[in-house]
């Protein structure tokens, strides 16, 4: 272990930062950006079923030149496949696509459905060895707080959306109390709120020789929290991961937190009318791919 991994509650070591391939739909592209991020220096990859493109992983994964057990692969059970059944198939679909024996992180992509029933099914598969860890993905601290009551074996992770303008202090402490470790989704916003060049980031990024978004990925490590980051740039990829050198001050980490805008970059989700109709295009397969979920704002 170093500082570039966390260790979590079950002993399980994960890279700190991962990459992510979110909105990758073009198979071949998709292949090269994950072996270039693996080369870049990356651990853990990030995909999910609704991403359409763990073939592409798999494909990458076995090219990339880095062996197996060296990397930390992570997808995710999308929500028609949220139950005790669909959980068992989609995770052989996502196992074969991937060309994969073993998942690192499985974990159900969305607190809808059958929660409870998929956990059941993903509790046998970590008992089966399987999967090493398994974890949930945009549970607000509501809803992991009844999961967590009625179920045994703890989620090892929770991503969340987490970045300057949406900062999750309240769920960061939560998950922190329960040691549950945080990983971060759009920790650079996806680019909203033009992150890229806003003064404060780039002013700390100056002070240090680093740039806003190196800022932004230390602040979220500072935090305890483990960001999940997309670029299709080689130069890009590096400097994402080019964190480890430079520690943020006090006073740069409250400068940061003065940025909390305590809402979400893209479309909420906290109206029974925008659950009901997320979930309508879960259903229709009209979601996958990042063409309607996460949509930006503006
Ligand atoms: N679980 C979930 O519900 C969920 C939801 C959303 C995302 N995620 C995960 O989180 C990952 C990352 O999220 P994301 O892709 O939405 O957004 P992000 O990583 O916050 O931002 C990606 C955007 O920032 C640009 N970028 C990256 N590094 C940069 C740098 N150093 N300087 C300037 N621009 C930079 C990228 O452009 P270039 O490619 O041109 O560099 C891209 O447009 C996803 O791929 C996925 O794995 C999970």
């Amino acid at each position: 272990m170093n500082e570039t991994e966390v260790v979590l509650n079950n002993g399980v070591v994960m890279p700190k930062i991962g990459y992510g391939v979110f909105r990758m739909t073009d198979q071949a592209v998709c292949e090269e950006a994950v072996v270039q991020a693996i080369r870049s220096g990356y651990r853990l990859i990030d995909t999910a079923a609704a991403y359409g493109n763990e073939e592409a992983v798999g494909r990458a994964i076995r090219r990339c030149g880095v062996p197996r057990d060296e990397l930390f692969v992570t997808t995710k059970l999308w929500i028609p496949d949220i139950s005790y059944d669909g959980a068992k198939r989609g995770f052989a679909e996502s196992m074969e696509k991937l060309g994969l024996n073993l998942i690192d992180l499985f974990v159900i992509h969305q607190p809808y459905h059958d929660v409870f029933g998929a956990w059941r099914a993903l509790e046998e598969l970590y008992a089966a060895g399987k999967a090493r860890a398994i974890g949930v993905d945009n549970f607000t601290q509501d809803r992991l707080a009844d999961f967590l009551f009625w179920t045994r074996v703890k989620p090892a992770v929770n991503l969340l959306e987490c970045n300057p303008f949406f900062q999750r202090e309240d769920e960061l402490a939560y998950l922190k109390s329960l040691g549950i470790q945080m990983q971060a989704w759009s920790p650079l916003s996806a680019g909203q709120n033009d992150l890229f060049h806003n003064e404060t980031l780039c002013e700390i990024g100056a002070a240090h020789k680093k740039t806003a978004a190196q800022v932004v990925l230390r602040w979220l490590t500072q935090r305890g929290v483990a960001p999940l980051v997309k670029s299709s740039d080689p130069q890009r990829m590096k400097e994402n991961l080019d964190i480890f050198d430079f520690t943020l001050a006090e006073s740069e980490m409250r400068r940061i937190a003065g940025l909390d805008t305590g809402r979400t970059c893209f479309m909420p989700r906290n109206t029974g009318a925008a659950v009901t109709a997320f979930l309508e295009q879960a259903v229709t397969g009209s979601a996958p791919s990042g063409k309607v979920t996460d949509k930006p704002q503006k």
